[in-house]
């Protein structure tokens, strides 16, 4: 199986744009997954690097500072700062949470565009763009208004109708005004650009992909359909103030295309998170010999594709230098929201920081892994995202640890207990929970989300029916060393339930582990081994379970209000 078990694993979610606070489609596309990949490959002992930033530059950026009277450096501090709290409520477990618009990121974009441009591979082009006399700036494509020359809707952008699906350029809009000021004095002028001249790095692009395995087939398609006979050349430079500066004579007041630099930022982040420990090397992630060992697993929606199958993969090998480049792209489809397309500018879906104010992170985060977009679009209905969390969090999961570590403090004085035999239904069960820990192991391995968390349910299924037939309440009056085994062992189930979750549900788990009297329950839990010693071994016999379970409380649909 390949990459098992990886010495090194680079992690890395796709950058959410720096402005505004993210909705459940952005978490469960590409950060919250990357954030279980990572927390699972450390419980197996892999060595683990997730990094992650937010993308900074570009003109939404800069418009939206404008419009909160900030300049966009002060504007993106605040906003990263309040993404960065927001994540870490979600328990995503950065080893850095970074800035595309960081020192590190401005010098290798710079880098990047040189060692291209020695390389052959840029050219400059003239390209005629809209300026508005008013607002006194070039307008980007989707910044012109106007009307649709197919179906007449007045509500027309520069770059597409909305109403009729059109693909237009700014010059065949009717009437066309500024959606910055409304004004109608707008005028073409041709402006210097840089282009990035993919189709010439087309085969080589071919060639690398083809030596890729182990991407979801939708994603190897997208990649394939776009590095097709008529790859485009990209034009990398804007006419802009808020980004990367572009170093070339004529150049000045220019910076580069926002796309440009932000993937550049994943490896900036990691020079960043470097600089900011002792003993730690960028170059074992990204850098020729160094970086043999690593292994690249990068996560993100549909939507970025083609920017990280043509667009980042085009600037690292046709820099000609050792980049490390992607092994696997985990691509995720929608989630849509009771039918319709989640949307930050309409306030559309349930956006995070709304999320956790309404219920604790992991109740979130199990469903969405739970019902992960990872063969097609998936609709949160929160009626049902209550039902299905209620059920697996509350009635079996919760249930079953609240029956039995409650039992064992009140029966057994507070400790796992000591004495009897497990029976020949212990030896069974050990067996089947060796084979289901194993598969939820592979799933994980493989980045199938969903069946990963089918078969961790799957296991709290087969435990809590062990509890049933057990029923050591019943027998521990008749035969105390019976119910004293049977207590042990599902004591012990209880634990491996909790340890295998634990990458999805890292709160409930700890809270899970401490109920258990399990050892390391703050921190990374190891992945379950040795079973047998576990579960049939008592090895926990005798140890104090001094913590009592939080249980987890049910909710209503009516309660998440905003949905
Ligand atoms: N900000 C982009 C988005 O949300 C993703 C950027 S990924 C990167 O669609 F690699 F370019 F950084
Ligand atoms: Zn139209």
């Amino acid at each position: 199986m390949p990459f098992s078990n990886p010495r090194r694993i680079l992690i890395t979610s796709a950058l959410p744009y720096v402005n505004g606070i993210k909705h459940l489609g952005n978490l469960v596309g590409s950060l919250l997954p990357a954030d279980v990949h990572a927390r699972f490959h450390r419980q197996i002992g892999s060595e683990v690097l997730f990094v992650c930033a937010t993308d900074e530059h570009g003109t939404p950026t800069e418009i939206a500072a404008a419009q909160a009277g900030l300049d966009p450096q002060a504007f993106c501090d605040a906003q990263h700062a309040r993404q960065a709290d927001i994540y870490r409520r979600f328990g995503l477990s950065f080893d850095h949470f970074g800035r595309s618009s960081s020192p590190a990121n401005h010098a290798l974009t710079q880098h990047f565009y040189r060692r291209l441009d020695a390389a052959g591979l840029i050219d400059e082009r003239l390209v005629p763009q809209v300026w508005s006399l008013t607002d006194g700036r070039y307008l980007p494509d989707r910044y012109v208004l106007g009307t649709c020359p197919h179906c007449g809707d007045g509500g027309a952008r520069g770059d597409q109708c909305d109403a009729c699906g059109n693909l237009l350029d700014p010059v065949d809009l009717i009437a066309p005004r500024s959606a910055l000021s409304g004004e109608t004095r707008l005028e073409v002028r041709e402006s210097r650009h840089l282009f990035l001249r993919q189709a010439a790095l087309r085969d080589r692009l071919s060639d690398w992909l083809d030596a890729r395995s182990g991407w979801p087939p939708f994603v190897a398609s997208l990649a394939r359909s776009w590095l097709t006979a008529d790859l485009k050349d990209r034009c990398i430079t804007r006419d802009l103030a808020w980004g990367v500066p572009v170093p070339r004579p004529g150049f000045e007041g220019k910076v580069f295309y926002v796309w440009f630099d932000a993937p550049i930022a994943y490896i900036g982040t990691t020079q960043d998170w470097a600089a900011a420990g002792p003993g730690r090397d960028w170059r074992a992630w990204w850098w020729g010999e160094a970086a043999r060992e690593t292994t690249y697993v990068q996560f993100l929606g549909k939507d970025n594709v083609p920017f990280h199958t043509v667009g980042f993969p085009a600037t690292l090998i046709g820099s000609g230098e050792p980049w490390r480049t992607v092994d696997v792209i985990k691509g995720f489809h929608w989630l849509t929201h009771e039918g319709g397309k989640f949307s930050t500018s309409r306030g559309r879906g349930v956006f995070l920081d709304a999320a956790l104010d309404a219920l604790p992170a992991d109740l979130w985060r199990w469903w969405l892994i739970a019902n992960a977009p990872e063969r097609a679009d998936v609709d949160f209905q929160a009626a049902r995202f209550a039902a299905e969390v209620n059920k697996d969090l509350a009635d079996v999961f919760g249930n079953l640890v609240q029956r039995v570590t409650r039992f064992a403090r009140t029966a057994f004085d507070g400790r796992v207990p000591e004495g009897g035999e497990p029976g020949e239904a212990a030896r069974v069960l050990t067996a089947e929970v060796k084979d289901r820990v194993a598969a939820i192991r592979a799933h994980h391995e493989a980045r199938e989300f969903r069946r990963a968390a089918a078969e961790t349910r799957g296991l709290w299924a087969r435990a809590n029916a062990y509890v049933q037939e057990t029923a050591p309440w019943s027998s521990v009056r008749v035969d105390r060393a019976r119910a004293a085994s049977a207590t042990r062992v599902a004591l012990a189930l209880v634990e491996v339930g909790a340890t295998v979750a634990w990458s999805i549900v890292p709160d409930l788990a700890a809270n899970v582990l401490r109920a258990t009297g399990a050892p390391a329950s703050s921190g990374t839990p190891a992945w379950p081994h040795d079973l047998e010693g576990l579960i049939l071994g008592g090895r926990r016999s005798g140890s104090q379970l001094s913590h009592a379970f939080e249980p987890v409380t049910k909710f209503g649909a009516a309660h998440l209000d905003f949905a």
